[in-house]
């Protein structure tokens, strides 16, 4: 054992250049420091080092490589015939496999099967430490809650670290444990929704159906999660309350429905990386490929955080030192990481602020994939900071230390790349710009000259509780215009700052005589007097993060030749 382990070292040096090539040519690094250097030089200058840091953190960019199952599937049973193919390396037992735990030791990990010598590769792994998780172990339970990792070029690189077999009883042992899905019970979906990414469950309604009814049904509503939907058990649900003085406040999900007021606010969520696909085209951006539909609006009620707050010792002493409120999720990666974020304490404690502990959505209990039994609705703030199968609050004097508060949700010039982002050099998201886009027509449609007329429909939002006061619509790429009927939820205006919920609108226009074409083009105006920016180029950011820039269709006319 003591030679074979002289020569694997010997062959350790030559295995990790190898593996590092491989991985460049498919990816890249935005550190300085020389082990990332390693990790450079993809074809697009984007960085895996932040994405896969992400990945075993649980992140959105989990997401970035945009996997849909079957694809991973196939090239997974591609790669693994290849790694299984019988080899004429050593066999191993587990206990040997298990006392390579340490980098003294040597790091050694199966999969599949096969045994590998990652030692080289620790110092080098894009997410950093975490790898060491599944020192002496299979990999397999850690790439079933991250489906990026089986990807041809992972495959191949680990390939390269391979040292042995393990032993065919060994083999038997562990796949009879083999790690269940961990998103087996994720709900239901409705088959009307557009998959982005199925592990973790992320899908947005089609356009046309989004703007059907002013509050988005909730089978529909876009679905945005990082990790499998966990289940929770409504009787022993516990909310805890922390950092105030009288202690921590635990709440029960009976105890939070009955010991405060219920509130009701209909408000639009919308994520940060809604219209991605749109920065995608300019310059590819790393991120789940969002159209236009990773918005949808919806009543919420629940009990106010503030007065949760008020009643766990809140009070103007507080504010002294406090400035935040960190919300924790009961959905965990496999290294026991919660999703996070955190919000302005000023916004949390507001009476106008409308931050809601909802544990229901139109009318009924939260569905699972929208956080139930309880989950923060923050209204007029990006759909990061509400965070779902709310599990912990906590008042503090800092920010949310989560990957998703420090490292995600955050914007940048078109000049940075992940060769030069600072993620600390820039404030999180919370408040998102003002917003439209057209539904109806959809891209590419054809509407036939005998109507006469076109239909254009839409939504407009702002962040922040900034009314949409107006929409402007053109059918000729923005040389004329026209407002746009708007249409609220029929109940009033919003009171002045308090415009959580989005606009429908909708104009009716004469088909210009001799087009053959239209670029049907939206924008729209809150009640600050911000607007949209006309292009994508000036506000491109490599997490493709913001995207509102006017919206457009194309619309061709067409003829019916019988009557000419
Ligand atoms: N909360 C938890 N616990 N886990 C998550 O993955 N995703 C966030 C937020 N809250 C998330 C979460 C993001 S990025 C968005 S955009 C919204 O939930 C989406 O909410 P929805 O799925 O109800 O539309």
């Amino acid at each position: 054992m003591l030679l074979i382990r002289r020569c694997l070292g010997a062959q350790r040096h030559a295995r990790s250049a190898a593996a590092a090539r491989l991985w460049s040519s498919s990816s890249s690094s935005s550190s300085s420091s020389s082990r990332d250097q390693r990790w450079r030089h993809r074809d697009d200058g984007t960085s895996w080092k932040h994405g896969l840091a992400g990945l075993l953190a649980g992140t959105g960019a989990v997401l970035a490589y945009g996997l849909h199952r079957q694809k991973a599937e196939q090239e997974d049973k591609s790669r693994v015939q290849t790694i299984e193919k019988a080899s004429e390396l050593p066999i191993f037992t587990q206990e040997e496999v298990s006392s390579h735990r340490r980098l003294e030791d040597g790091v050694w990990v199966t999969y599949k099967g096969g045994v590998y010598d990652i030692t080289e590769f620790v110092g080098v792994h894009p997410g950093g430490d975490k790898i060491l998780l599944a020192a002496g172990g299979d990999l397999e339970p850690f790439w079933a809650l991250y489906a990026v990792h089986k990807q041809k070029h992972v495959l191949e690189m680990l390939s390269a670290y391979k040292v042995g077999e393990l032993s065919a009883q060994d083999r038997k042992k562990q796949q009879s444990v083999a790690p269940s899905d961990p998103y087996s019970s994720d709900p239901e979906r409705h088959p009307a929704l557009r998959v982005n990414s199925l592990k973790p469950f992320n899908a947005e309604p089609p356009p046309e159906l989004l703007t059907d009814s002013y509050i988005t049904p909730s089978a529909i509503f876009f679905k945005r999660n990082h990790l499998p939907v966990p289940q929770v058990d409504p009787a022993s649900y516990r909310l805890h309350v922390e950092g105030l003085a009288r202690g921590v406040l635990t709440l029960s999900l009976e105890e939070l429905k009955t010991r405060f007021p219920k509130h009701t606010v209909t408000a639009t969520l919308q994520c940060a990386g809604n219209r991605r696909s749109e920065m995608n085209k300019v310059k590819r951006v790393k991120g789940l490929n969002w159209g236009i539909a990773a918005i949808s609006n919806a009543t919420w009620s629940g009990a106010r955080l503030r007065d949760v707050l008020l009643a766990a010792g809140y009070g103007p002493d507080v504010a002294k030192w406090a400035l935040h409120v960190q919300f924790e999720g009961l959905d965990e990666d496999v290294t026991g990481t919660t999703y996070g974020a955190s919000i302005h304490l000023n916004k949390a404690v507001s009476e106008d602020g409308d931050v809601l502990l909802a544990y229901e959505m139109n009318g009924e209990e939260l569905p699972a994939d929208h956080g139930y039994p309880v989950r923060v609705v923050v209204p007029g703030t990006v759909g990061a900071r509400n965070v779902k199968w709310l599990g912990r609050i906590r008042v503090s004097a800092e920010e949310s230390g989560s990957h998703w508060q420090q490292n995600d949700y955050k914007g940048f010039s078109p000049g940075t790349d992940w060769d030069t982002v600072d993620f600390t050099s820039a404030p999180a998201i919370q408040e998102l710009p003002v917003q439209s886009a057209i539904t109806t027509p959809a891209d590419g449609a054809a509407v036939d000259r005998s109507s006469e007329e076109v239909t254009v429909k839409g939504y407009a939002w702002s962040g922040g509780g900034r009314e949409v006061v107006r929409v402007d619509v053109s059918l000729d790429g923005g040389e004329t215009w026209q407002v746009a009927e708007l249409k609220g939820g029929g109940t009033g205006d919003a009171p002045p700052g308090r415009a959580w919920a989005w606009k429908l609108w909708e104009v009716t226009a004469p088909l210009p005589a001799g087009s053959r074409e239209l670029e049907i083009v939206c924008k729209a105006v809150d009640s600050s007097y911000n607007m949209q920016p006309d292009t994508v180029g000036p506000i491109w950011n490599l997490r493709g993060v913001l995207s509102n820039a006017w919206h457009s269709v194309r619309v061709e006319i067409t003829e019916d030749e019988s009557e000419e």
